[in-house]
C-alpha cells in the first residue's frame, strides 16, 4: 500500500515537472487529486488495511498530498513569471507612447489673460469688484436718471433681497462700469484701472448670452484729453489684433460719459476698405468717453481739478473678432462642445 502511493507521489510529480502551461497543470491536479483522481482513490483503500496500520498510512497519504500540492503550486508560480519577462521581453521602449487627453484654458479665459498683460504694459492695473451689487454703483452714482430703460427689470437681473437704505436695489452687474464707482471711492487719483469681470443682462438668443465678460478701462489724473483715450485705444487695437489695425471714434451717448463715443476697429479682412464682413470697412466694438465731472462729484472727486477717460468691451465680441470667428450661435462659447472648443 505504502509503494502505490509512493508510486502515485512520483508520477504527479513528473507530471508537474513536464507541464508546459497551466492547463496541463489543472489537468494533473485533477488526475491526481480530482475526486475520481489516483490519491484520492488509494485512500479510500484505507478501510480496508488493519486498524493497528491505518494511523501510519494516513499520515503518509497527507504527506503525498501536501507534496503534489505545493509541487503544482510552486510550478504555477514559476510558469506566470515566465510569461511576465516573456511580455516585458516583448514591449519596445522606442515606440512612440500613447498621450492621454489633455485639457486647456477656455477660450474666454485665454482672452482675459492676453488682454490683461496687453493693459498692463501701458500701466492699468487689474482690480475685481463685487458682482453682486446695489444699485447706486451700478446706476445712480454712474449719473442714470431714475427712469433709465436699463435700470427696470428686463435687462437687469435683481436679487430678491432688501434694498439697502442708500445704496439701493440688489442686483448681478449689467456692465463693468459699477468698477468706475468701486475704484474712484475706494482710491484717489491718479488711477489706472482695468476691471475684467462677469456681466450679467436678461437676454438670450443667438447673438446674447445672459452671462458675459466686459474689460473695463479707467484713468483719473490732472490733465487727461481725448487724446489719450485715443492712443490708449489705438495702442490696444494694434497689439490685440495686429500692427495694421485701426481704431476711430463716432459720437454716441453714455449717462456716464460726455463726450462719449463709439469705438469701431478697421476690418481685418478687407483693411478698412470696406466688404461683406463689416460696414464700409468698420467694425463696431464698444463704448468708450471722458468721465462725466457728474460721476466725479458722486466719488467726492473734484471735476474743477481732475477728469478721466473710460472706456468698456465685451471680452467675447473682441475675441471673435480677433479670430474671425462666424458663431451662428454666441450661446457655443458656453456650450460642452468639444470640437468647437478643442480648436483654441
Ligand atoms: N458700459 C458701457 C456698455 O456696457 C460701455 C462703456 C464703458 C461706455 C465705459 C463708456 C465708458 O455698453
Amino acid at each position: 500500500m505504502e509503494e502505490e502511493l509512493i508510486g502515485i507521489k512520483n508520477a504527479a510529480l513528473s507530471f508537474v515537472l513536464e507541464a508546459e502551461d497551466l492547463k496541463s497543470l489543472e489537468e494533473t491536479k485533477l488526475q491526481f487529486l480530482g475526486k475520481s483522481g489516483k490519491l484520492t482513490l488509494a485512500l479510500k483503500e484505507v478501510t480496508k488495511l488493519p486498524a493497528e496500520k491505518r494511523p501510519a498510512f494516513g499520515v503518509l497519504a497527507n504527506e503525498v498530498k501536501q507534496t503534489i500540492e505545493e509541487a503544482i503550486e510552486d510550478k504555477i508560480k514559476s510558469l506566470s513569471a515566465v510569461k511576465k519577462t516573456t511580455l516585458l521581453e516583448k514591449i519596445d521602449v522606442t515606440n512612440p507612447g500613447v498621450k492621454p487627453p489633455l485639457g486647456h484654458l477656455h477660450l474666454v479665459t485665454q482672452a482675459i489673460e492676453e488682454i490683461q498683460s496687453i493693459f498692463e504694459k501701458i500701466g492699468f492695473v487689474r482690480v475685481r469688484y463685487p458682482e453682486v451689487e446695489w444699485d447706486w454703483y451700478a446706476f445712480e452714482a454712474l449719473n442714470f436718471p431714475p427712469n433709465h430703460p436699463a435700470r427696470d427689470d428686463w435687462e437687469t437681473f435683481f436679487v430678491d433681497e432688501k434694498p439697502h437704505p442708500k445704496y439701493g436695489p440688489v442686483l448681478l452687474t449689467p456692465q463693468t462700469s459699477s468698477g468706475q464707482i468701486r475704484e474712484m471711492t475706494t482710491n484717489k487719483p491718479p488711477i489706472k484701472m482695468l476691471n475684467i469681470a462677469k456681466c450679467y443682462r436678461r437676454q438670450s438668443d443667438i447673438s446674447h448670452v445672459p452671462m458675459f465678460h466686459q474689460f473695463e478701462g479707467l484713468a483719473v489724473n490732472t490733465d487727461l484729453s481725448i487724446s489719450n483715450l485715443k492712443g490708449v485705444l489705438d495702442y490696444f487695437v494694434k497689439a490685440y489684433f495686429g500692427k495694421e489695425r485701426q481704431s476711430r471714434i463716432r459720437p454716441y451717448h453714455f449717462e456716464f460719459t460726455e463726450p462719449s463715443f463709439e469705438v469701431d476697429v478697421s476690418c481685418g479682412a478687407c483693411n478698412g476698405k470696406g466688404c461683406k464682413l463689416c460696414k464700409e470697412g468698420w467694425l463696431e466694438m464698444g463704448g468708450a468717453g471722458m468721465v462725466h465731472p457728474n460721476v466725479l462729484k458722486n466719488c467726492e472727486i473734484d471735476p474743477s481739478v481732475y477728469n478721466g477717460f473710460a472706456f468698456g468691451w465685451g471680452v467675447e465680441r473682441v475675441l471673435m473678432m480677433k479670430d474671425g470667428i462666424k458663431l451662428d450661435d454666441i450661446r457655443t462659447i458656453y456650450s460642452d462642445r468639444m470640437e468647437f472648443l478643442e480648436q483654441f
